[in-house]
């Protein structure tokens, strides 16, 4: 027996299925997540890629805010105070991001993230576009050629993943400083700037932790919890982070944005840093 889509594609029915010809059954909005997926995810792409490649409006000398889509800025276009690590490059052209040396694996381990994936092959390529609706694609070749076979990659992006997770807490630690325009003396200093890299760097600290490339090394290809009990235990705490991934996904994207977002006001003298110790 044959069976006809009603989206018109001929698709028998595989062997002990039932033959369902409506292309799904369900009757909520279905729909509604894979939407607001696209649009989320679309508008993070449209901003980190303007704002990586604006150039300016990323560092606050004053009050030792770095945007984190400049971190770490090593190239001789960066702000020499910027320039934490030092600078490594000379000028970069307009086209390449400041933070070259970070943001390609940043991309490649959101990209390849188990949580994105599913998020995105449902959004922009409907596959499936949600649970119990059939996807429009005739073929299914999974993950298993060129070039989704390199998703496999996300564990190796998880290592360079944490390092800039560790220079994330360095650059806001350094926030925890202002310096005195006129006699150039830094003391303690904390504002609203401050405040927003640290729950960025929280944010990014548990979405990192939460991975499931983090809980597979630490608690993976373990024949006996029991001859391993800090590995056991780091791996159970981890694995309660690890129900919440898709929720610290989210998340981080909103403070990277809005971390980015203030430093560049507070940058371009748009708005003055909410002091709240000076
Ligand atoms: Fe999402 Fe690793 S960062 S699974």
């Amino acid at each position: 027996m044959t069976t006809t889509h009603d989206s018109g594609t001929y698709r028998p029915p595989a062997p002990g299925r039932p033959d369902i010809r409506q292309r799904t059954l369900r009757t909520d909005r279905w729909w509604l997540p894979p939407l607001a997926n696209a649009l989320g995810l679309a508008t993070f792409v449209v901003y980190a890629t303007i704002r990586s490649l604006w150039g300016s409006a990323y560092y606050v000398e004053e009050y030792h805010y770095l945007s984190p889509f400049y971190s770490p800025c090593v190239s001789a276009s960066c702000i020499p105070e910027a320039s934490h690590l030092g600078q490594w490059f000379g000028e970069m052209p307009w086209f390449l991001p400041y933070a070259l040396v970070s943001l390609p694996f940043l991309l490649g381990f959101r990209l390849t993230c188990y949580y994105y994936r599913k998020s995105y092959y449902r959004a922009f390529w409907s596959s499936p576009p949600a649970c119990a609706v059939a996807e429009p694609h005739a073929k299914y070749s999974g993950e298993t050629r060129f070039p989704l076979i390199l998703q496999n990659a996300h564990r190796y992006f998880f290592y360079v993943a944490f390092a800039i997770s560790i220079l994330n807490t360095y650059d806001m630690v350094l926030a925890f400083q202002s310096t005195d325009p006129v006699t150039g003396e830094t003391s303690f200093g904390l504002g609203l700037g401050t405040l927003l890299l640290l729950i960025n760097v929280i944010g990014l600290w548990l979405y990192t932790l939460s991975c499931h490339s983090c809980r597979h090394i630490t608690g993976g290809r373990l024949k006996h919890f029991s001859k391993h009990p800090v590995r056991y235990k780091l791996w159970t705490t981890l694995s309660k982070l690890n129900t919440r991934h898709m929720l610290f996904a989210w998340l981080t994207i909103g403070t990277l944005i809005l971390t980015d977002f203030y430093v560049m006001l507070v940058a371009s003298e748009t708005i003055s840093d909410l002091r709240i110790v000076n």
